[in-house]
């Protein structure tokens, strides 16, 4: 098998962590959802007592984060300062945060640095905002992945409901609103489509749907 990566990039709730786990096991390579490492360093900042959105004191702890990705039966689990933070991670409240944290340039190179290492050692598919435009310029497959506002907030109520968070959905459209606009106004690596990616608007598709499509590009690159 060639080496090759894949890059999903695209909105929060957009369909990205679910099409790239199908992809992984479909493809049998690694999938590393990268927003879980910015989710990681907001959650430390809150373990520290420490604004998200005070570079001078992120920047004195985030290059010696003691932040580890590892696999267990294919899932991806993260692990800070020794402990297992994979659920603690997704709860809502850490989501703004993460955003702001990883709007911060000295996050943004520690993780930018260790996803760049995990990339070059495997063949994966990677989930996250600036992929395809800064993380890996030269990957071979890139998609866009976006959604209505409204759909993508149903389908986080959905996932949120699921570990026993109910929110209202009014104010996780807001949220994911805001989190868009913070997301793609950052000075440094916003969300952005690169320019050589393929778009996909997963508003009307099934998530088999989307895979296909990206399979069948992935099929004809010649890497299989
Ligand atoms: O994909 P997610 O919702 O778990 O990501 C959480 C936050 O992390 C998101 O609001 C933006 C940020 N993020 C980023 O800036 N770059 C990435 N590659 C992945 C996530």
């Amino acid at each position: 098998m060639k080496h090759y990566n894949i890059a999903l990039d695209g909105p929060s709730g957009s369909g990205k962590s679910t099409v790239a786990k199908a992809l992984s096991q479909k493809l049998n390579i690694l999938y590393l959802d990268t927003g879980a490492m910015y989710r990681a360093a907001a959650l430390k900042a809150i373990k520290l007592g420490v604004q998200h959105k005070n570079e001078e004191e992120v920047s004195k702890f985030i290059n010696d984060i003691d932040l580890k990705i590892d696999y267990v039966d294919g899932a991806q689990r993260t692990i800070l300062d020794g402990e297992d933070v994979s659920s603690a991670i997704r709860a809502n409240e850490v989501s703004m945060m993460a955003s702001d944290i990883s709007a911060l340039k000295c996050v943004r190179l520690k993780m930018v640095d260790l996803q760049r290492q995990i990339a070059a050692s495997m063949p994966c598919v990677l989930d996250g905002r600036d992929i395809g435009s800064f993380v890996l310029p030269d990957c071979k497959f890139k998609f866009y992945i976006t959604a209505d506002s409204s759909v993508r907030a149903k389908r986080r109520q959905a996932e949120l409901e699921q570990r026993g968070q109910f929110v209202n959905f009014d104010t996780l459209k807001k949220e994911i609103e805001q989190r868009d606009y913070n997301d793609s106004h950052r000075d440094f690596a916003p969300l952005k489509q690169a320019d050589d990616a393929i778009y996909i608007d997963t508003s009307d598709m099934t998530v088999q749907e989307v895979v296909d499509k990206i399979l069948k590009v992935v099929g004809e690159g010649n890497v299989l």
